[in-house]
């Protein structure tokens, strides 16, 4: 036995003594020189292997590593890079399925340049293992995820989020939601959507920041910082704008549809939230479904070279929506693959998402000298670029780690910040006699609705990782919050997706009878809200309207709790009940945050960023709408007007609309300075006071409307916001300055235009509760 002392390989000695088993020191040396052996022998051949691979070597600028890479691709790895797959999962017994077996040749043939679906840190190793070591070049994958509203942590769906006008707070969920799905091996996300939309009937509004281009804008720009911050860290991830460009305009609100609309709504109405992500630096952009000017997004090379690639001067890399190339048959206007490939690519289109026509057809559409070999090159840098950029060629598994998988997920460090933002989401819509927040004597509750005990429907469709058994019901945040106060019964009161229940109303009366105040948790299920769930009706379902017939006729006050992935047609609801909160579909937190507000420890101050229309048939309607040459008098009447003869015009709820528990009251409304087309600057200033018995939050919202202009121009515009906190009794004066860019607008080529004339500058506390003073433009 030799000594029981360690020399290590830096020739110290520890005197721990090895319990287990000894080593002497001659085996020990021995060992000690083949490791430095193997060190050196290893740093060596890197340093060969970077002389003789540029691209390798970390030192040297990024684009002279793309150039050196670009030059040894054939230029079916070209077309590798540009095909992006749907991944799924490739260990376990999915290595012997034959799709999951044809993906994983495809890797290592160099055929794959980014993967979406493939989630988590043993599945992302698993297969970049392959990339990076079985490949001829060992480019490694990027791996992307739709993390839409969180990875783990489920937040508010971006729409509810939208209402709480809460910039900073938009960015760090956003940030949240990137930690957690880039500690899983997730590098890219397919958010934010930009789409402006008008249409309650289409599922996806859910995913985007409601009807306003300019606020769509800043919310987009406050997401995008969130997901990618500097992009220098792991912590952080692309993000992926959509769908570019003018998808939220599909007709009817049926999803796939056509859009057709005019140049000057592109420029003014659809591009601004693009304009304003990109700005904001988003790495990447996805084409739409759908069609401008008769000529698929995908392939409409005004959009993506003119206004993308050249007027924007957009860097970054573009990626189809599923298949979207291939869709261009279905459409009409690509023949076949190879056509719908040429097509995309020379529009300027980059990523193949899932079509695989790029990957099939690109290699002979270049020999054939159908498609510029400069086009594929350009798509080609840009994505090796973001792959540099993010140091995967030197950490290939950067993303993927174990120990953070294992502690940054669903912290209650997030679940805090995902529940701050769901009471920042809820949009008080109604609250006769100030019935909410439920006072602190009422001491029996009655919360009513199968949707207030039913996890799976409180979750939409983009849920990423997150799973409804971890999230906070109605029944459960109120029991939990009224805990010490008041009794909560519950019943169902109707049954989901079914008709009228007489034995679960009666249930439901009778707990009503016993209740001083009535909740009752109506509207649709989570999972309408998406992509693939166009509703022709976005009603409150029949079963539901009986139920709250029958409880209104018990005399107790009734508060609905309206929980839906978008604006639902509430005209019926609102004369059967005393207050209304739209709770949209919250995540994770909805049943704590849901609490919070009616126990009155949150006062809510969200406005809603999407119009409550009256009636389905009123859609679209939408606050910044025009005048028309035969608008209606100031009651809304008038004949051989642009009206409705069985409706009124006016929505239900405008945009910007939301109460609070206090009441605020503007005065001093006034305009100083003056404003000429050379560049003067005015500043309007409108005092606020908090005049009820609560402390609270409120958004004060500044519009414009040009009156005559060389293109017709809506009759309001939001053009600025301040969301201020007062205490009772207290009182702000806040300003607006108005410069060219308020006052300006765009033509139908994207020029920008400002004209002498007439305008209206409005304040008030929603889209139409305002104030208004002239201003004339010199
Ligand atoms: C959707 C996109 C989504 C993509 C990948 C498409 O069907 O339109 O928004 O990012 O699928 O999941």
């Amino acid at each position: 036995m030799g000594s029981n002392k360690i020399k290590d390989c830096f020739g110290s000695f520890s005197s721990k003594p090895i319990p287990v088993f000894q080593i002497t020191s001659i085996t020990m040396q021995k060992l000690c020189l083949s490791i430095s052996f193997f060190i050196c022998f290893y740093l060596l051949s890197f340093a060969q292997d970077s002389k003789r691979f540029p691209y390798r070597n970390a030192k040297l600028p990024v684009e002279e590593r793309i150039k050196d890479l670009i030059s040894r691709m054939t230029i079916e790895e070209k077309a590798g890079q540009l095909n992006q797959l749907n991944g799924g999962v490739f260990t376990g017994p999915a290595q012997s399925d034959p799709g999951q077996k044809a993906k994983i040749q495809q890797v290592k043939d160099g055929l794959v340049g980014s993967m979406l679906n493939v989630t988590g840190v043993v599945e992302t190793k698993a297969i970049q293992k392959i990339a990076t070591e079985e490949s001829r070049l060992g480019i490694p994958l990027l791996f992307a995820l739709d993390v839409i509203h969180g990875y783990k942590t489920i937040f508010p769906i971006p729409l509810a989020e939208a209402c709480s006008w809460d910039l900073p707070g938009i960015e760090k969920n956003a940030t949240v939601a990137a930690k957690e799905a880039s500690a899983a091996g997730i590098h890219w996300t397919f958010a934010p959507m930009c789409d402006i939309s008008n249409d309650i009937r289409w599922g996806r509004v859910m995913e985007g920041a409601g009807e306003d281009p300019w606020l769509g804008g800043l919310i987009s720009a406050a997401r995008v910082k969130g997901f990618q911050g500097k992009l220098d860290d792991n912590a952080h991830i692309l993000a992926c704008i959509k769908h570019f460009a003018g998808y939220g305009a599909v007709e009817s609100g049926r999803e796939y549809n056509l859009t057709d609309f005019s140049h000057v709504a592109l420029w003014n109405k659809y591009l601004p939230p693009y304009k304003a992500a990109v700005e904001a630096g988003a790495a990447t952009l996805m084409n739409g479904f759908n069609v401008i000017d008769g000529v698929p997004v995908s392939a409409n090379k005004y959009l993506v070279t003119d206004i993308l690639k050249k007027k924007w001067g957009f860097k970054g890399l573009l990626v189809s929506d599923w298949a979207s190339f291939q869709e261009m048959i279905a459409w009409g206007y690509a023949e076949n693959d190879k056509d719908a490939a040429m097509k995309s690519i020379n529009a300027g289109s980059m990523l193949d998402m899932q079509a695989r026509v790029v990957v099939k057809y690109l290699p002979e559409l270049v020999k054939e000298g159908k498609v510029p070999m400069a086009l594929v090159d350009d798509a080609v840098a840009r994505l090796l670029r973001i792959k540099f950029e993010l140091g995967l060629f030197e950490q290939p598994n950067k993303f993927s780690n174990e120990e953070r998988e294992k502690v940054e997920l669903f912290t209650p460090a997030n679940r805090q910040i995902a529940r701050d933002a769901a009471k920042k989401s809820i949009v008080l819509l109604k609250n006769d006699n100030q019935i909410l927040p439920i006072q602190k004597s009422v001491k029996k509750i009655a919360l009513i609705g199968a949707y207030a005990d039913s996890k799976d429907d409180m979750f939409d469709f983009w849920i990423a990782k997150g799973e409804s058994k971890d999230a906070v019901s109605i029944l459960e945040g109120m029991k939990l919050k009224f805990a010490n106060h008041a009794e909560i019964s519950f019943s169902k009161g109707y049954e989901i997706n079914a008709e009228k229940n007489d034995a679960l109303i009666a249930e439901a009366v009778e707990k009503a009878n016993g209740a001083e105040i009535v909740l009752v948790n109506i509207g649709i299920s989570g999972k309408m809200a998406g992509e693939d769930r166009a509703l022709a009706r976005p009603e409150i379902p029949e079963n539901q309207i009986q139920l709250l017939q029958a409880l209104k006729k018990t005399g107790k006050p009734v508060v609905a709790l309206i929980t839906s992935g978008r604006p639902l047609i509430l005209t019926n609801v609102e004369s059967l009940v005393n207050g209304m909160l739209q709770c949209w579909i919250l995540g994770t937190e909805t049943g704590n945050a849901v609490a919070e507000v009616l126990a009155g420890s949150f006062n809510p101050s969200a406005k809603t960023v999407m119009t409550f229309p009256y009636d389905v048939g009123q859609i679209p309607v939408y606050y910044n709408h025009f005048q028309t040459g035969r608008p209606v008098d100031s009651n809304g009447n008038g004949s051989w007007r642009s009206r409705y003869r069985d409706i009124p015009n006016k929505p239900l709820f405008p945009f910007g609309f939301g109460l609070s528990y206090t009441n605020f009251s503007y005065k001093d409304f006034k305009i100083s300075g003056i404003e000429t087309t050379k560049g003067g600057k005015v500043t309007a200033s409108v005092t606020v006071s908090n005049s009820g018995k609560f402390d609270g939050e409120e958004i004060v919202q500044w519009y414009v409307r040009d009156l005559a202009a060389s293109i017709i121009r809506p009759v309001k515009e939001l053009k600025g916001f301040e969301k201020i906190f007062l205490k009772v009794g207290e009182q702000k004066t806040v300003n607006f300055t108005i410069s060219d860019k308020e006052l300006s607008f765009l033509d139908g080529e994207g020029n920008e235009k400002l004209e002498p004339g007439r305008f209206h500058i409005f304040a008030g506390t929603n889209s139409e509760n305002v104030q208004k003073l002239d201003l004339d433009l010199k």
